[in-house]
């Protein structure tokens, strides 16, 4: 074989790679050429008839064929899976785009459940800034001047008066400046502490406030009897509510709420810690300083202490959400790990 007709050969073979039209085709030029019995090994055996000159071109020549046709063949394999693409066709082998499915963030939805509840019992949405200043996040809710809440390990301070609110009771402040009675919100919403995260503390959670302002008598059995017909609708038909005496500077008197637990229904288990209670909420009946500070705001006696009755109540909304759901760690709740939340779809 000379020279030249090897060239030719070589032309031949890369053609017909480029001809191929499917894997199998391929695979035929490939056995064709560099198979046991293909072209290339007889060549080789026959380099001994080559003129002895031309023998260390032509050696060279069949390893740089080898080299471009093992080269050229790859090349094609690689895309040889893939059905040729056209302009805009549909590619049915490649994977499909899968969804995955989020849900409502348990927060948004014990927001959201809690505000249809009280909406039947005729409360309206309030809404109020993060940002807020001591008078009404403190001062107005009658908390002493040197309460420790106030202090800079507990409370973020901003410039100035400003803060980052520690509570959603300053909603009251701003409703009751605004509004006369009667007033009947509820107020969900960020709240911020200096508290170190652990499974039951974040430095930022949510709260959802209470407060029901009228001329008209409003009395603790009526505070109960809205907060048992929340747990039930919340917890379930056989939940109950039990008050217990505490202190807050804004109401008086001042109670904790208990929510009878609704995973053993009061016989006690884990979640309740064998009590069969869980504390949900702090109240109370407004205290008349407050109405104080508001008139002082306003600059009118729209709030006369002798005059208006009113109960006022504010609870964790992460709390609800851990205890409704049996979420063990709170920070699962700002993970945004959609193998959690997609649990409650
Ligand atoms: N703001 C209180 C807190 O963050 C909760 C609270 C207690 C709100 C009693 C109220 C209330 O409206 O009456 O601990």
């Amino acid at each position: 074989m000379t020279l030249a007709e090897l060239d030719a050969q070589q032309a031949q073979s890369l053609g017909e790679v480029a001809a191929a039209a499917d894997a199998a085709a391929l695979e035929q030029v490939r056995i064709r050429y560099l198979g046991r019995n293909g072209s290339l090994p007889a060549i080789i055996k026959q380099m001994k008839d080559v003129p002895p000159a031309d023998r260390p071109e032509f050696g060279k020549r069949v390893q740089a064929w080898r080299a471009a046709l093992e080269a050229s063949l790859a090349d094609r394999m690689a895309g040889a899976g893939t059905v040729k693409k056209e302009e805009g066709a549909f590619d049915c082998t490649l994977p499909g785009r899968w969804f995955a499915p989020g849900a409502k963030h348990p927060v948004s939805r014990v927001i959201e459940e809690t505000a249809a509840i009280f909406a039947r019992l005729g409360f309206t949405v309030a809404d109020g800034p993060d940002i807020e200043n001591r008078f009404n996040n403190f001062t107005a809710l009658n908390t002493p001047a040197h309460h420790p809440s106030m202090d800079a390990s507990d409370t973020f301070w901003l410039t100035g008066d400003l803060l980052l609110r520690t509570q959603t009771s300053p909603v009251q402040i701003r409703m009751m400046t605004q509004y006369t009675p009667p007033v009947r919100i509820i107020t969900p919403g960020r709240t911020y502490r200096r508290d170190t995260t652990d499974a039951t503390h974040s430095a930022n959670f949510h709260q959802i406030e209470g407060l029901y302002v009228d001329t008209k008598p409003v009395s603790l059995a009526d505070l109960k009897s809205t907060l048992a017909y929340y747990a039930k609708e919340m917890m379930g038909s056989k939940a109950g509510v039990r008050f217990r005496p505490h202190f807050f500077p804004f109401t008086e008197p001042s109670v904790e709420v208990d929510f009878s637990c609704h995973v053993c229904g009061g016989k006690g288990c884990r979640v309740c810690k064998m009590s069969g209670w869980i504390e949900i909420a702090g109240a109370g009946m407004v205290d008349p300083r407050v109405y104080g500070h508001v008139n002082s705001a306003r600059g009118d006696m729209a709030y006369d202490p002798a005059k208006v009755y009113g109960y006022a109540f504010g609870f964790g909304v992460e709390r609800i959400a851990m205890v409704k759901y049996g979420i063990p760690d709170i920070r699962w709740l700002y993970e945004n790990d959609t193998r959690f939340l997609s649990q409650l779809a």
